[in-house]
């Protein structure tokens, strides 16, 4: 057999291990954890008063669960995909914070995907983007918007995400969410740009790669 065709053969086995091992561990963490946090959420369901921030948490680890089984499980990098996916799991949080949410999904074309694996990373960056505009910007609104573009014909999305809220202060003390933003952002071969919103409150702007045609 050629070398090259044994690589090949090699990298298939490979990418096969891979896809098994993703399906076993989502697999093992829906029936298992998430049947844990379920009747633990029922159990203090029963008593709201006193156990109300329980509750919220349960209820947040749960969607924090849904969100790794999807990313992971499904195996889609779709930027369409990730960006709905991301939307439905994010409702019931949007609707307790009484954050409005706009998502402008219009100019992006069907079917363009990052790089493989990767949309772990872009939920994980809009997750805290989001979380972040909750707990610091005194925000009542937010425009998620995903624009797709090509540069020297190449597949790029643009993904932008706009708080109305107080913007960042000069001296802003960096936590762990921003720098693992920038992180997860260059794992994706992206720039990153966090700054002023031109109509006040901050601007978060991601410009990444996609899969090839
Ligand atoms: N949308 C925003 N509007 C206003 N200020 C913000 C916004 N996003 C981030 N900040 C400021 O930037 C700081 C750093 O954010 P970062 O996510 O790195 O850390 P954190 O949220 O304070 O803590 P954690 O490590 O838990 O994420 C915040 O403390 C806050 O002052
Ligand atoms: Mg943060």
């Amino acid at each position: 057999m050629l070398k090259a065709e044994k690589e090949r053969l090699r990298q298939l086995e490979r990418a096969q291990l891979l896809a098994d091992e993703r399906k076993r561990f989502t697999r093992e963490l829906h029936d298992g954890m998430g049947g844990h946090l379920v009747a633990l959420k029922s159990i203090l369901a029963g008593n709201p008063d006193k156990n109300s921030l329980c509750l919220e948490l349960v209820n947040q680890a749960i969607l924090d669960m849904r969100l790794l089984i999807d990313s992971v499980g499904d195996e889609s990098d779709d930027v369409g995909l990730t960006m709905g996916m991301l939307r439905s799991r994010m409702e019931y949080q949007l609707k307790a914070s009484a954050l409005f949410v706009s998502w402008n999904m219009q100019t992006l074309p069907v079917g363009w995907s990052l790089q493989k694996g990767c949309s772990i990373h872009l939920v994980r960056i809009l997750q805290e983007a989001i979380t972040n505009i909750i707990r610091h910007a005194d925000a009542d609104w937010v425009e998620i918007r995903t624009t797709g573009f090509r540069d020297n014909g190449n597949r790029m999305v643009r993904i932008e995400v706009a708080d109305n809220g107080q913007g960042m202060s000069p001296d802003v003390r960096q936590g762990r969410g921003i720098e693992n933003m920038r992180q997860r952002c260059e794992t994706l071969l992206g720039t990153f740009k966090l700054d002023y919103n031109p109509g006040g409150g901050t601007l978060l702007s991601l410009v990444l790669p996609c899969q090839k045609e």
